[in-house]
């Protein structure tokens, strides 16, 4: 049998360039124009079967990686050459409501829409992905979901391992079904969660990728349907021996502190940033490993290597690695406030505001999992969030989560989770949801308001 396992090499995204570069009239900044046409593609997975049919940003999956300075502004102009509509959303912006990616603002074939993004935000890994109501599940899976860093050259100061592609590496996590001719399953055929049993690595079926003995910076981001992770490292040869690493920032950019684990979540949506050192391991290979019960089905299907991700192979030439990991990485502030939620479908047009922070308030949410078998990752757009206790299930909040802020969070079966955020800059409708796809285009979505008004 024929096995897509560690055959091909980690693709890295290309980094999209802007066609003009401009001057905003009002308020002096800088803007960087871009033209992104969303198109049709198709790739061979498996050399002696059919080619699976996507749909990416300018053809391509995941889409070409966005490189933006902090105070740059961006107009990004998607021209829509599918089949199906679409909505963008710069995912981790705090963008004007009408650019935020609003489920029913839909671009269709052959339309265009240009949207404004304000990047005024610490430096972080955002990601841009479709969010058309009810075909998010699809348009994403068909490849339309890319890598956005916004990059503060301050940052660089602090001599984190660095160069896109060369030691600060995207690390875009998805999952696919084929059909036995090589042709992609449609998200279609599941009507609850989508698993996916073939693992892809920016769009590779279980790559391997050639590393230095040195250090890396790793920016995981899991932009499957329904399948969240549960990450380790091993060496080949000694898969019980888990490497430590380091994460160093969530959602929101650097965590205060670099945290030493030897595992580490992520659920859809959420990025990691981490560091590996691979100065240790010269001429051997390192495996990338997702732990079984991540999922809420267990990873039971054995035929599948839903446990690979991807395998790193170390040279075995010695580098000069000047490459550092700050004992602290940022400060942030801390505040109080109060608020509690309730469950409302998104198609509920008249009953779907959950709630309406005034603009400028501190508010704090419960977010409980009630729902029996799964857990959900929520996502809250416009701002982040501290996580601040999680109770049931597993009953704590990992050390990498409240380490930093954070705008999606993975609330695993039976658990409540608090959270607190400071809603603003701006006022306007924003939604918030689950994140598991297919949940969300079931409508598992609200909405709520940020309001001028005093409370
Ligand atoms: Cu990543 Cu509402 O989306
Ligand atoms: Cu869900």
């Amino acid at each position: 049998e024929y096995t897509l396992l560690y055959r091909s090499p980690l693709p890295i995204p290309p980094v999209k360039q802007p066609k003009l570069k401009l001057t905003n009239p009002v308020s002096g900044a800088p803007i960087h124009y871009y033209e992104i046409e969303i198109k049709p593609f198709e790739q061979r997975v498996y050399p002696t079967l059919r080619p699976a049919k996507f749909v990416g940003y300018d053809g391509i999956a995941p889409g070409p990686t966005f490189i933006t300075p902090v105070g740059t502004e961006t107009v990004v102009r998607f021209i829509n050459r599918a089949d199906k509509e679409n909505s963008v959303h710069l995912h981790g912006s705090p963008s004007r409501a009408p650019f935020d990616g609003w489920a029913e603002d839909v671009t269709f074939p052959g339309e265009y829409k240009d949207y404004y993004w304000p990047n005024y935000q610490s430096a972080r890994m955002l990601w841009y992905h479709d969010h058309a109501a009810h075909i998010t599940a699809e348009n994403a899976y068909l490849g339309q979901a890319g890598v956005y860093l916004l990059h503060d050259p301050a940052e660089d100061a602090l001599g984190l391992p660095s160069g896109y592609g060369e030691f600060d590496i995207p690390i875009v996590l998805t999952s696919r079904y084929y059909n036995e001719d090589g042709t992609l399953r449609s998200t279609d055929t599941e009507d609850q969660n989508f698993w996916g049993d073939v693992i892809h690595v920016n769009g590779q079926a279980w790559p391997f990728f050639n590393v230095q003995p040195r250090k890396y910076r790793l920016r995981f981001l899991n932009a499957a349907v329904s399948r969240a992770w549960f990450l380790y490292f091993v060496r080949t040869n000694s898969p019980n021996a888990r490497i430590p690493f380091q994460v160093i920032a969530t959602d929101a950019g650097l965590t205060e502190r670099p945290i030493t684990t030897q595992q580490m979540y992520l659920s859809i949506a959420e990025r990691y940033e981490i560091v590996i050192d691979f100065t240790n391991y010269r001429g051997q290979t390192i495996d990338l490993r997702n732990v079984a019960e991540t999922n809420d089905v267990g990873d039971e299907d054995e035929y599948a290597h839903t446990l690979e991700v991807m395998r790193f192979i170390v040279s075995s030439t010695p580098v000069q690695d000047n490459s550092v990991v700050p004992a602290t990485l940022r400060h942030f502030e801390r505040s109080n406030g109060q608020y509690q939620i309730n469950d409302v479908a998104f198609a509920d047009v008249n009953n779907r505001v959950l709630a309406k922070p005034a603009l400028g308030s501190v508010e704090i949410w419960e977010l409980e999992n009630s729902s029996g078998g799964w857990s959900h990752p929520v996502h809250i757009h416009l701002i982040d969030f501290k996580v601040l206790r999680r109770t049931g299930g597993r009953n704590a909040v990992m050390p990498y989560e409240s380490a930093g802020l954070k705008d999606v969070v993975w609330l695993g079966r039976g658990e409540t989770l608090t959270v607190e955020a400071h809603y603003q800059p701006w006022t306007g409708a924003y939604m918030f949801h689950c994140h598991n796809l297919i949940h969300e285009d079931n409508d598992m979505m609200a909405v709520f308001n940020v309001t001028a008004m005093e409370e």
